[in-house]
């Protein structure tokens, strides 16, 4: 299946047999106290930074997550991976079939937990020592290049520290293993012996891949990872996170603020405002027929190839408080399309047709403009 020719999750199956979504997040809530200054701390309110959130990524797919800046797309990007504790919800994870199946190049130590009847499991609730193996199948890769990388460690130790903390490779073996990933990235062998402040931000992503991919992980999330780079350069971090996966049978989870990024990466694409999905789709659907008014108005940013076609209206005002959230729709302050209901009752994402779901009361009566191709 190449890019873009999308793969539902209803539609997955191998040989009549059903597949399993290498991820399904089930009603995900991160919530943070607010707190009073001074001694006695009290909790004075809530940010509701991730509320509900459910989605599955099957094998070798690329889900997007889109949404502005402060809509809770790195919070549940750290809830899945178990860097925050979810306030609630599940998070159930699944590696491929052919991959609990097979001889793992990375570690024996590894199959203890990779047996089929353990599968899935719910990293949610699941205790540090049985998430400590799993940690080596799903990684992450960072926005910011520039500090997400030790600046007093050479490219070699960055790159092979994964393997040398789960006590995988060592000696001549890691640095054959570092030396591989480093040329698989396009980089130099001899790059393992440089410092991070030698290398541009488009180098330093790759080193950042390089060290996510040495431990073979099957599920990445990849956070923001071209918005510090130059446009130039963004290009050419998106083809290579797009070689590598079918190399490495990889699914990625894409997180961007701007839809443009994530078009031609991405199968299908959920769109997030404050905390909570509004759209969830094949790619095609959200670009060409966006169901939710929010997403129309992303799109409005993308470059549009088609004059004829009419552009949807350009976001004003701010993302809402996720402390202090609007009654209703919490799009309502912000949605040319509002009407009273929207102030007084809280949509419900919906699926409108198979796997296009939006939350919007009149997503099935408004016309949005979308993007031509
Ligand atoms: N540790 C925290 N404590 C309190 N609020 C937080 C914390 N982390 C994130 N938030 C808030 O949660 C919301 C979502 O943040 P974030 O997930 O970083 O959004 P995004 O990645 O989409 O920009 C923001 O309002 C942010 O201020
Ligand atoms: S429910 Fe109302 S306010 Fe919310 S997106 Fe739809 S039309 Fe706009
Ligand atoms: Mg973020």
């Amino acid at each position: 299946m190449t890019r873009n020719e999308h793969m539902r999750p209803e539609d997955a199956g191998v040989a009549g047999r059903h597949v399993r979504p290498i991820l399904s997040v089930r009603n995900v809530c991160k919530f943070f106290p607010v707190t009073s200054r001074g001694f006695f701390q009290r909790q004075i309110g809530t940010v509701r930074a991730v509320d509900h959130v459910s989605f599955d990524i099957m094998p070798g797919e690329t889900l997007g997550l889109v949404g502005e800046s402060g809509c809770g797309k790195t919070t549940i990007a750290r809830t899945i991976l178990r860097a925050l504790k979810p306030t609630s919800g599940e998070v159930f994870f699944s590696p491929p079939p052919s991959v609990t199946s097979r001889q793992s190049s990375v570690s024996s130590k590894q199959l203890s937990v990779n047996s089929q009847e353990h599968w899935p499991l719910n990293l949610a609730t699941l205790s540090e020592s049985r998430l400590k193996p799993l940690r080596t199948r799903m990684q992450m890769i960072f926005q910011d290049p520039f500090s997400s990388l030790n600046p007093r460690m050479t490219v070699g130790a960055i790159v092979g520290e994964p393997l040398a903390i789960h006590k995988l490779a060592r000696g001549s073996e890691l640095k054959g293993r570092v030396a591989e990933m480093l040329k698989m990235v396009g980089l130099e062998p001899g790059h393992a012996s440089r410092y991070p402040h030698a290398f541009s931000g488009g180098q330093r992503q790759r080193i950042g891949i390089a060290r996510a991919l040495i431990m073979r992980p099957h599920l990445i999330i990849a956070d923001e990872p071209v918005s510090a780079l130059d446009v130039s350069v963004q290009a050419q971090v998106i083809n290579l996170l797009g070689d590598i996966q079918q190399q490495f049978e990889l699914s990625y989870m894409f997180v961007a603020h701007d839809l443009s990024v994530v078009k031609h990466i991405c199968d299908r694409i959920a769109v997030m405002y404050v905390g909570k999905i509004v759209e969830l789709a094949v790619t095609e659907d959200i670009f060409y027929a966006p169901k939710h008014p929010y997403t129309s108005a992303l799109l409005s940013a993308v470059p549009n190839p088609d004059p004829d076609i009419p552009m949807s209206f350009e976001l004003s005002g701010e993302v809402a408080d996720p402390a202090n959230l609007p009654p209703g729709c919490v799009f309502h302050p912000r949605c040319p399309y509002a009407e009273p209901r929207c102030r007084a009752e809280v949509p419900v994402l919906r699926d409108f047709e198979a796997g296009h779901s939006a939350s919007c009361h009149f997503a099935d009566k408004l016309t949005l403009a979308g993007i031509s191709s």
